[in-house]
């Protein structure tokens, strides 16, 4: 069982929190859901079933997780998290993960993008954050908007270590497709 903190901010995508949040949950997992202020916003006018916000002992480096998503990442939280800015108990929570030097995945919602966004992403994978906007794959031909969002959910678990049954795996050969 792990222990993961969920993030979900201002930008478009509750889905996709929603779906990391199912999938951790159904696997037996520990979920510690923070959403900001503009996130709520967002996360009720995009889901018909809100998750409620559940404030926890995260913002401490002496609390143990094993990991952070941060999903959907609005460019206002990039920068903050960037420039060591933690006046949210989202940003708060991974400044922690860095400097603990735990997993952190942001799911950095955003097009097109500009340099600032594009230079605060460089400079957070460099101090070991994992960049991870929600780009679906379609060479397993997903056939509904919640297949893919399934999917990229379970991309963003696989590189926290948590396997789920959504992750597209290629095996390699192009079937009844003209190669
Ligand atoms: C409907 C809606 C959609 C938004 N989508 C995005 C988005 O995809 N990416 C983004 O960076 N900001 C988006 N924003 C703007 C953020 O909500 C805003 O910058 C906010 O201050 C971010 O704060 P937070 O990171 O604390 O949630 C959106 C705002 C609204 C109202």
């Amino acid at each position: 069982m792990k222990r993961v903190i969920v993030g979900l901010t201002g930008a478009s995508g509750s889905l996709l929190a929603q779906s990391v949040i199912d999938q951790l949950l159904t696997l037996g997992h520990e979920v510690h859901f923070v959403a900001s202020k503009l996130g709520e916003k967002v996360m009720a006018y995009e889901l018909e079933t809100p998750y409620e916000t559940v404030l926890a002992a995260i913002s401490s480096g002496s609390f143990p997780i094993d990991g952070m998503c941060i999903v959907p990442c609005s460019m206002g939280t990039l920068g903050k998290i960037a420039s060591g800015i933690t006046d949210t108990l989202i940003c708060r929570a991974a400044d922690v993960s860095l400097k603990e030097r735990r997993p952190l995945v942001l799911m950095t919602r955003e097009t097109p993008l500009n340099g600032i966004h594009l230079e605060n992403m460089l400079k957070l994978s460099r101090y070991g954050a994992v960049i991870m906007p929600p780009v679906p794959a379609f060479y397993n031909r997903p056939q509904t908007v919640t297949a893919i969002v399934e999917q990229t959910a379970a991309r963003a678990l696989r590189t926290l270590g948590i396997m789920t049954e959504a992750y597209p795996v290629w095996n390699g050969e192009f079937g009844d497709v003209d190669e």
